[in-house]
């Protein structure tokens, strides 16, 4: 197991690269095995959940490989609907595999994904979507089956705007028979880049990013070659460092369009933000608390940012209530924090924040991807040292996550204990 040590205190100055969205890049490598011919994926990052989604598709008998930071993926070969539950259960996200092994050999087999470090996780939606595409689906065993002689469109209803359901939906009907209409689809960027993708390959599909996604079933697709949109959560966590250090650092390759709810919250407690063309630059002194933060699904302010924005928080002059409607257990990072010096009370859903002059440094434990990220920007803008473990948490979602705030001027540097 790897962990940080971290000097912290010192404010950030420079730039940073942003990488391609780890939430965009898995739905695609999903569509992938929906054509036999050659997918290649651009700035494709090296992190772990995407290095898991390329091992379920090596065990579907896809040949994939990487040609430099080029992911090639050839799924002429693939023939086995069963998707390894070993990897299903690693990676939660696998689920959305469901939709383009069915499209690709009208069955798919998944041990059931259980809940995970954020919450129950619950499928229902994904299951009840596939159902109306007349795919038959029976649970035994904690395994899913699912079967489909034809799949079919339909008019599906989404009880709540799920990305992963949304995105399963549209991959299993983009082949199907007619037309599909996903109402109340979730509106995140992934999904618009998914149809861009999709339609790269000859899908007809209209509407992504917006409620209502509309999918005309084709004969088949072809291969594509495809850069990935930034990663507007990797984005938002810098500029969450920069605020809490202080300094000026700009983000390179960096989407504002899709971090409009952050970029004002952080404008909201004083930060001078200035955006040009991929590039956002953010300079900040002191931090007013930003009051209110209630995470909502898109273009709301976004879950995935609610524990870095809970880190700046806790050193903001003022007190803060956070809302976390998306997950049950998303408050993971508070008790580290509150070793750190953090003033913060949970009740369910709620953290109420009293702003401290500063954190101290404090041996603290990931117990999550954003929550780790969280504890490590707490760490580089606390005076002293800590360390943070277990950064396989980490790792799922960050590439170079060290090395990119070294580069920012942070004192960070990983050890094997
Ligand atoms: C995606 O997860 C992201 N993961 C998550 O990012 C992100 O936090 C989440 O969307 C919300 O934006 C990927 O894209 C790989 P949901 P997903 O289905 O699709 C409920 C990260 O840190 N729900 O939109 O699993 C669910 O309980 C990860 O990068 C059902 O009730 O999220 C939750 O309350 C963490 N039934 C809400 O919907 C279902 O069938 C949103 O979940 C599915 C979901």
């Amino acid at each position: 197991m790897d962990k940080f040590i971290i000097e912290g205190g010192r404010p950030l100055y420079g730039e940073v690269e942003i990488q391609a969205a780890k939430n965009a890049v898995l739905p695609l490598l999903a569509a992938s095995i929906l054509t036999d011919e050659r997918v290649m994926i651009h700035k494709c990052p090296r992190i772990s959940d995407v290095l898991n989604m390329i091992q379920i598709l090596n065990e579907l008998g896809c040949k994939t490989h990487f040609d430099q930071d080029t992911l090639v993926i050839d799924s002429a070969d693939a023939a086995s609907h069963e998707i390894p539950s070993a990897l299903a259960k690693e990676l939660r996200s696998s689920v959305f595999m469901l939709g383009s092994v069915i499209s690709r050999f009208g069955r798919a087999r998944i041990a059931y994904p259980g809940g995970c470090d954020i919450g129950l996780r619950p499928i229902d939606l994904h299951l009840k979507g596939l159902k109306s595409l007349n795919v038959k689906i029976s649970e035994e065993g904690g395994y899913i089956n699912c079967s489909c002689d034809r799949l079919t469109g339909a008019d599906v209803l989404l009880d709540c705007p799920s990305v992963g359901a949304t995105e399963n939906i549209i991959l299993a009907s983009v082949k199907a028979k007619g037309f599909t209409v996903i109402r109340n689809a979730a509106k995140e960027p992934e999904i618009a880049d998914l149809q861009n993708f999709l339609n790269k390959m000859g899908a007809k599909i209209a509407g992504g990013g917006t409620s209502t996604v509309v999918i005309r079933g084709v004969e088949k697709l072809g291969g594509v070659e495809y850069t990935p949109m930034p990663d507007r959560i990797e984005a938002g966590t810098f500029l969450i460092a920069s605020a809490m250090c202080g300094g000026e650092i700009t983000v390179k390759n960096a989407d504002a369009n899709n971090i409009v709810s952050l970029i004002h919250k952080l404008r909201e407690i004083s930060c001078k933000i200035t955006v040009k063309n991929d590039k956002i630059y953010i300079a900040s002194k002191e931090r007013r608390s930003p009051k209110l933060v209630e995470t909502m699904p898109y273009p709301g302010f976004p879950t995935d940012l609610q524990a870095p924005m809970t880190a700046l928080a806790s050193i903001s002059e003022g007190s803060t209530l956070i809302v976390e409607n998306l997950f049950e257990t998303r408050f993971k990072h508070v008790p580290e924090l509150i070793r750190m010096g953090a003033d913060i009370t949970v009740r369910g859903r709620t953290a109420f924040v009293r702003g401290v002059k500063r954190l101290h440094g404090a041996d603290v434990v990931a117990g999550d991807l954003r929550g780790g990220a969280a504890l490590t920007l707490a760490a580089v803008s606390a005076d002293g040292l800590s360390t943070v473990t277990d950064l396989s948490h980490i790792d799922r979602g960050y590439s170079d996550f060290e090395y990119k705030l070294s580069g920012l001027g942070a004192k960070i540097r990983r050890v094997r204990i």
